[in-house]
């Protein structure tokens, strides 16, 4: 399905998902009865301590395992009726991920990581100028001919979003993108994500255990135990007037101070990492 031709309204759908992992003399239970809607284009972050069963959810929803019981729907389509060829182009096409530990490809620049992305999709055409605009937006558009070992972490996490995003996809699903970051830098990437939202149409997913990044999010999913415990719509005004409003000048006004925020992050960032602070440590 192209840009043009998706419907707003939920992006995933899931409904009364149960995970049960075998176990010696049983079974684990992961996840108990989660039912949420995620919207589409927003920012949403799952959030709960380590075991809560945030990998768990993630997983499930990018068609990388199968609940027990229940089901997930992706724009309408259940996911765990699709056959392994369907369920593998779902992921190529319309999903990105993003992992905790930073998998760029070594040996191959930042711009060569995020085109290979776009050929894995099938991409040509228009591929040199969208990886330089992916590159941009995440405020790398003066390392694009860096290799990973000669970036920090931050930035190096940086090309795996403009990598996860590349293609277009429908949903980018990150797992704990910032846990190998600094506070700081983990509070800059958490808010590209929530911007990309805006920019780019992504509907994001994003895990943490870090309670102080909940600010970025649209919206807020609670775990503890694989129990659903608390779910949060941010009443953001600039959001919901922009929704309200629906009209080309009401965009094109959000679009600019998009843009706008977008350039002061990436001018903060920027800052920090030439003033030899940012990115560090990698665990
Ligand atoms: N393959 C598995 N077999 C058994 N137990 C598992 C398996 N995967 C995860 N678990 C358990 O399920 C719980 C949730 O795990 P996970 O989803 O990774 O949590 P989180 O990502 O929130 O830290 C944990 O207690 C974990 O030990
Ligand atoms: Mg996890």
């Amino acid at each position: 399905m192209s840009k043009n031709e998706k419907t707003m309204g939920s992006a995933i759908e899931i409904c009364h998902v149960g995970k049960k992992f075998p176990v010696a003399g049983g079974y684990f239970e992961a996840l108990k009865d989660v039912h949420v809607t995620i919207p589409e284009g927003k920012f949403t972050i799952l959030k709960g301590r380590s075991g809560s069963g945030k990998t768990t959810l993630l997983n499930i929803v990018g068609a990388l395992d199968v609940p027990t019981s229940g089901k997930v729907l992706i724009g309408g389509r259940e996911i765990s009726s699709l056959g392994e060829k369907e369920r593998d182009n779902l992921r190529r096409l319309r999903m990105g991920f993003v992992f905790q530990a930073v998998s760029l490809i070594p040996s191959l620049t930042a711009f060569q990581n995020v085109e290979f992305s776009l050929r894995l999709a099938g991409i040509r055409k228009g591929r040199r100028e969208r990886v330089e605009e992916c590159l941009k937006m995440v405020g790398l558009g003066n390392r694009m001919h860096h290799m990973p070992a000669e970036m920090s972490g931050g930035e190096q996490q940086r090309v795996a979003i403009a990598r996860a995003i590349a293609h277009r996809p429908q949903i980018l699903l990150a797992d704990e993108p910032t846990a190998e970051l600094d506070s700081a830098m983990a509070a800059q990437i958490t808010r590209l994500l929530g911007e990309l939202t805006r920019k780019e149409g992504v509907t994001i997913l994003m895990t943490t255990h870090d309670t102080g990044l909940m600010d970025a999010g649209d919206m807020i999913i609670e775990l503890e135990n694989g129990n659903q415990v608390g779910v949060t719509m941010k009443e953001e005004a600039g959001t919901l007037a922009e929704e309200a409003a629906g009209g080309a000048l009401a965009e094109e006004a959000a679009e600019k101070s998009v843009d706008e925020t977008l350039a002061e992050n990436v001018r903060e960032i920027l800052s920090r990492e030439t003033s030899g602070k940012g990115g560090e440590p990698r665990a």
